[in-house]
């Protein structure tokens, strides 16, 4: 019998296959609100749901190339020409192939703690390592130590822009100083929408072949089901990522969706104002509970620091999640804070027993 194991590439060691606990959980009781992967909370808009049935009755045919959702999508983001986007099965698989690309096993990407952690988890399947820079106070990305981390290996550098867990915009210079270097350098704009096009790094791309820049629909669009995603860079560099693309990445029910998500900006528009009313609720009220940091955000998720009221980031997601059923994320400790947590913001009600929950956990400390 072979030994599938000695088989196996060896950098596969180390790795695991994806698993989320909260999804599971979630999914299982679905009673439970999801306040927890920065999903959007409403149900797909009639526009994208009555597409996305046209494309099940075309579920017997494969899809072409879809160059009409990459002309759709370059022009909402400054007249950009089709062959500056790359579709994929949601942004991962967009970052994913951009690091398959560029990196061989032995070299490494550059990433910022706290971030998405799915970025080193990819890295690895290639054997690339992961070199982790931590943030300043201000969750600013700390950009002398990254470039002083650039060498022969370096390949990639990923920052989002805004970042998760932080919710902070990330300056244009950040992205201008790191394409100088020889390498690829990533800007993640999962988030993007929520403030607004105008906070993209488009026209540092335009300018510099070496950067790209990775969006979704799963986020502000509220498609994170559907799965679909693009990138955004220099013809020349997205030829070479398209040369990893699985064909028919994207499957036709999700480029019939996503189609009409694009089309629908007022769709999008709305439900982003939803969430920005939201934010701002959920800021000004767990804002008012002593000993309680709350990070202004640019995205759908808001972080939290208990750290001074001696509570823990496990007691408060626990205690939220027994007694009231709201699933919220914890957080790895940074440096001394071991109060970290992150709340994805929902719907008016939702929102409105989250706050409550915060509260009541807090009051009954004191
Ligand atoms: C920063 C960031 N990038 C990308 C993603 C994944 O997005 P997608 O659903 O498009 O794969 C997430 C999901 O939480 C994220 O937080």
């Amino acid at each position: 019998m072979a030994d599938v194991k000695k088989l196996m590439v060896p950098w596969l060691e180390g790795c695991q296959a994806y698993f989320s606990e909260h999804i599971e959980k979630a999914w299982e009781d679905r009673s439970l609100s999801r306040m927890m992967s920065n999903e959007g909370p409403m149900p797909p808009q009639k526009k994208v749901l009555d597409q996305l049935v046209e494309g099940a009755k075309l579920c017997h045919r494969y899809p072409d190339s879809l160059k009409h959702i990459k002309k759709k999508i370059g022009e909402l983001n400054s007249g950009l020409d089709p062959d500056w986007v790359l579709l994929g099965n949601g942004s991962t698989e967009g970052l994913d192939m951009t690091m398959r690309a560029f990196l061989r096993p032995g070299e490494a990407i550059i990433q910022s703690n706290p971030c998405y952690g799915i970025y080193s988890k990819r890295a690895a399947l290639i054997g690339a390592d992961t070199i982790t820079i931590d943030a300043l106070d201000g969750w600013e990305y700390d950009l002398d130590s990254i470039e002083a981390s650039i060498s022969e290996k370096v390949k990639v550098v990923i920052l989002a822009n805004p970042n998760n867990p932080t919710g902070n915009l990330t300056p244009d210079t950040v992205y201008e100083r790191l394409v100088k270097h020889n390498i690829i350098v990533i800007c993640d704009e999962a988030y993007i929408e929520y403030s607004g096009l105008e906070n993209s790094k488009v026209p540092i791309i335009k300018k510099n072949p070496n950067m790209i820049i990775s969006r979704t629909l799963s986020k502000a669009y509220g498609l994170a089901g559907m799965r679909f995603g693009y990138l955004l860079g220099h013809p020349e560099t997205i030829a070479i990522i398209s040369r990893m693309v699985m064909s028919w990445n994207v499957s036709t029910i999700s480029a019939f969706g996503a189609y009409a998500a694009l089309l629908d900006q007022d769709g999008l528009r709305e439900k982003a104002r939803m969430t920005n009313e939201g934010r701002d609720y959920i800021e000004s009220e767990l804002s008012k509970i002593d000993g309680l940091t709350v990070y202004h955000t640019y995205g759908n998720y808001i972080l939290i620091d208990a750290t001074p009221t001696g509570a823990t980031s496990a007691e408060i997601v626990n205690a939220v999640m027994e007694k009231d059923g709201i699933i919220l994320r914890q957080m790895t400790p940074f440096k001394e804070k071991t109060g970290l947590f992150r709340i994805t913001i929902s719907s008016r009600e939702e929102n409105e027993r989250c706050v409550e929950a915060v509260k009541a956990f807090f009051s009954s400390r004191s």
